[in-house]
This record gives C-alpha cells, structure tokens and sequence, in this order.
C-alpha cells in the first residue's frame, strides 16, 4: 500500500478507536474476540480467546452488551449463556461451514439408530443441534468432556478431524459424523513436508481440526489456547503452524522473540475475516445486528453448554 493510503488507514483506525471507547462506556459494553479475527479487532478487544475461553467470559461478564466478534455459532453460544444480555455481532454473514454440516433431523435419525449412546457436539453448531446434545464440547477439552459421559459409546457431531482425533484418547466407542472445517481441512502431509525441509529446526504444530495424517505429523496438537501456551513456554525458536492465520497476533505479541511460519498459504477462515473494525463499531452504534435465539430452543441447549462449562 502507497505511504498515504497506509497514513490515512490509520488515522481513520484511530478515529474508530475513539468511537468505540466512548460507546462501550455508553452501552456497558464488552468486545470478545476470536484469535481468528482480523489484528484491528483483536486490537481493541477486552478478551482474546478460543472457543472455550470466550464462552466462559460470555456466561461471567457484568455487562449490558457483549459485542461477538467471531463466527455466529459462538455469538448464538453467548446469548444462550447469557440471555438477559444483549449480544452483538458485526455482520450476519459470518457463519461457520461446519456448524451447517449438521442438522437436527440428520442428528435425530443417528440418535434412534444409536439409543445407547450420549451426544457429545462440538461447539461449532447450530442453537437446535445443540438443543439435541447431551452435552457440548471444544477443542480445548474434548477429550475430557468425551469421557466424561456415562454411556460407553459417543455421537460426535459435526468435525471428523476432531472427532478422529478424540479417538485416538479414549476407550468410548465413537460414531463420527463427517462434517469439517474447510480452512484446517485444506492443511497437507505435503504442505507440512515442503515446509519441514524448508525450516529443518522449526516444531510441527497443529490444531486438532486438521485431517488426521496432517495431525500425526504434529510435534504438538492443541486447539488455538493450546497452541499459543505450548509456543510461549517452549525453549524452542521457530515453529510451523498449522492453524487459522489470525492466531499469528497473539504468537508474535507473546513471544516478539521467536519465528513462526504458517503451514499454508490457506490457513485463512473466510468468514472469520468478514468482521471489521468499521463494522464492529457500526454495530455497537445501531445496536444491529442482535443474535436470538428462541427460548424454546436456547433452554435446552443451556444445558449442554452448562455442563460442558462444568466438566473439570
Ligand atoms: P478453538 O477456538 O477451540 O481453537 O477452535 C477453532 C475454531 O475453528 C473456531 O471456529
Ligand atoms: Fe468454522 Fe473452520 Fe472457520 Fe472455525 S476456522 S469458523 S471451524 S470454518
């Protein structure tokens, strides 16, 4: 980009800054944001997380509004927790492909195949799978909340990779649904071959979303929490990363020191980066767009977040 219009970026950033800090005092507003968003974002947000973490800051938070920013499963995932909320997203159209890989009528034929097993979903799903879960889970602590349950076999809907992944760590019995994310599914053996021989000395590290020949590759395999703690506590200076390209902010930010190159050039979640800082502030300024979700539904699906928040 040409020196002025970089200039001119920032100066409207900063003027988008300001905006925001006067209307979060204004509303009572919090700004949650996935490692996945875009850096101007991550910037000016009160919590970075996973899936897990923001979640939970979800269910915890004082405030009036929490402002989502993320894909729409965990906006929905936020207002379930927290229903006298009000929970803003900044664009509809972020949605998750995976979490539409499943649907309740498919879920419900796997159930009265399988009575005698519990529902462990992920938490990349719709508010009615979730609604005909037992209990939900997230790449943080799947394995944990898989054996958790009282029955000896598992549905796991809706992410094979994951789901593979778990049962390489469990003696349940799963019958894996064969959703996945388009973005970590994309990772190869051979993007991780090419990028070993180009970086001999740099550890393999991977988020549990990828295919499961990409994961047994991995000198570690954690979901994106995971992933930045193993990379800040390692002695190691260089690592191949094998998940979304926006887990670089935190990586650089937590260790300015080491080197990190990501596995491919696809690492990148299209919907993830559908949200600004332009639109994050548009939204928290008209109050638009709100997630609902049915109370019918949110009800049921409470409980199977509720309980994964209470496996230790
Ligand atoms: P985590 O946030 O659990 O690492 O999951 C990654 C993801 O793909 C979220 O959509
Ligand atoms: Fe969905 Fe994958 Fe994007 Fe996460 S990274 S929101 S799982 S498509």
């Amino acid at each position: 980009m040409e020196a002025l219009a970089l200039e001119r970026r920032a100066e409207q950033n900063l003027e988008l800054r300001a905006r925001l800090e006067r209307l979060k005092k204004e509303r009572n507003a919090i700004i949650l944001a996935h490692y996945y968003q875009r850096d101007e974002i991550q910037e000016v947000a009160d919590f970075r997380g996973d899936s897990f973490l923001l979640a939970q800051k979800a269910a915890e938070t004082d405030a009036d509004v929490i402002v989502f920013c993320g894909v729409h499963f965990m906006g929905e995932s936020a207002k379930i927790l927290a229903p006298d909320k009000t929970v803003l997203i900044p664009d509809e159209r972020a949605g998750c492909p995976m979490a539409d890989m499943v649907n309740v009528d498919g879920l419900r034929k796997l159930k009265a195949q399988h009575p005698d097993a519990a529902v462990v979903t992920y938490i990349n799903s719709s508010a009615e799978v979730k609604a005909e879960t037992d209990i939900c889970c997230t790449s943080s602590n799947a394995i944990k909340v898989v054996n958790s349950v009282p029955t000896e076999k598992v549905i796991w809907v809706p992410d094979k990779n994951l789901g593979h992944y778990v049962q390489q760590h469990t003696d349940k019995q799963m019958i894996i649904w064969e959703g996945y994310c388009n973005t970590h599914d994309m990772l190869t053996v051979k993007d991780i071959e090419e990028m070993k021989a180009q970086h001999p000395n740099a550890l393999v590290v991977v988020h549990p979303e990828c295919r499961p020949e990409v994961v047994a590759m991995a000198d570690f395999v954690g979901s994106t929490t995971a992933i930045i703690k193993f990379c800040r506590e390692s002695k190691h200076k260089e690592f191949i990363i094998g998940t979304e390209d926006g887990t670089g902010y935190q990586l650089r930010k937590d260790s300015p020191d080491k080197i990190f190159h990501f596995a491919s050039k696809y690492l990148v979640c299209p919907n993830m980066k559908v949200n600004n800082l332009k639109k994050l502030v548009k939204c928290l300024e008209n109050m638009y767009p709100q997630v609902h979700v049915p109370p019918h539904i949110a009800e049921k699906a409470r409980l199977s977040l509720e309980r994964m928040l209470q496996v230790k």
